[in-house]
């Protein structure tokens, strides 16, 4: 492994464990400040998860949630949902289909955490969540480290030579992140991290689809930003 790369990604680790843990918490927090009494989408809401951040959305007092993901429901969200008597709707289908956008419909709060770096086209993403919110987009993705002299830095993951790509792996030991951890192939389609954002970045790519940025949380291998349309 390139031993620039191991030392740039070694000092953002060591930076992300001096972090007090309270700064893990923010995303539960971010949603219950902001989804009580807005209607809320939680674009990719499924995996992993089994909608659970769009039920503490519906807990926080949401006047209307919509989940989207790919997949279909999972058996633990469909007991779940059934359990709680809860009116939260589900939709399948992919964020960039535009008869998706249309069915899922313009939400006030908008949350989406963990598809930006797994889309080929961000921008295209960033275009369809600009459609769908009407007033805050929560946006949360995992990051590379800011590049020292390089603001706004990307990878580009496929296609990398594996002592490079496992840099990348060396940032999040013992996960399992498809085209990261494992090389890369084309039927992960989805699946797989296509891109290695920097905050910076990510910051730059909403500013470039129409949204003002408001407050940045989170670390350097992940972030969290709240943005709302520009204008
Ligand atoms: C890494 S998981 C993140 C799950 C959850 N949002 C979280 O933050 O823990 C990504 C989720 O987004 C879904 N997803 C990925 N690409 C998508 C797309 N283009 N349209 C809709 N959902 C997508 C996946 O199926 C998966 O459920």
């Amino acid at each position: 492994m390139p031993l620039l790369a191991r030392t740039w990604i070694a000092a953002a680790r060591v930076r992300r464990r001096l972090r007090p843990p309270a700064a893990r918490r923010a995303r539960q927090d971010l949603i219950r400040r902001h989804a009580a009494g807005r209607s809320f989408a939680d674009i990719g809401c499924m995996w992993g998860v089994d909608g659970a951040l769009a039920f503490l959305a519906e807990d926080s007092g949401a006047s209307a949630v919509t989940g989207l993901d790919l997949m279909p429901a999972t058996p633990a969200f469909t007991a779940e949902h059934e359990r709680r008597g809860s009116r939260m709707r589900f939709v399948q289908g992919d964020v960039h289909d535009p008869g998706t956008i249309a069915e899922v419909g313009r939400h006030e709060v908008v949350w989406c955490s963990g598809i930006i770096y797994h889309a080929p086209s961000p921008l295209l993403t960033l275009e369809r969540l600009r459609s769908l919110t009407a007033q805050t987009l929560i946006l949360a993705s995992e990051t590379i480290p800011e590049v020292p002299g390089l603001r706004q830095a990307c990878v580009f993951l496929p296609g990398l030579a594996d002592a490079d790509r496992r840099a990348h792996a060396f940032a999040r030991p013992g996960a399992t992140a498809l085209g990261v951890s494992e090389p890369f192939d084309p039927a992960q389609s989805y699946g797989a991290w296509w891109w290695g954002i920097s905050a910076s970045a990510l910051g730059a790519m909403l500013v470039a689809s129409g949204f003002e940025v408001l407050e940045r949380h989170g670390d350097e291998l992940h972030v969290t930003i709240v943005a709302r349309p520009a204008g």
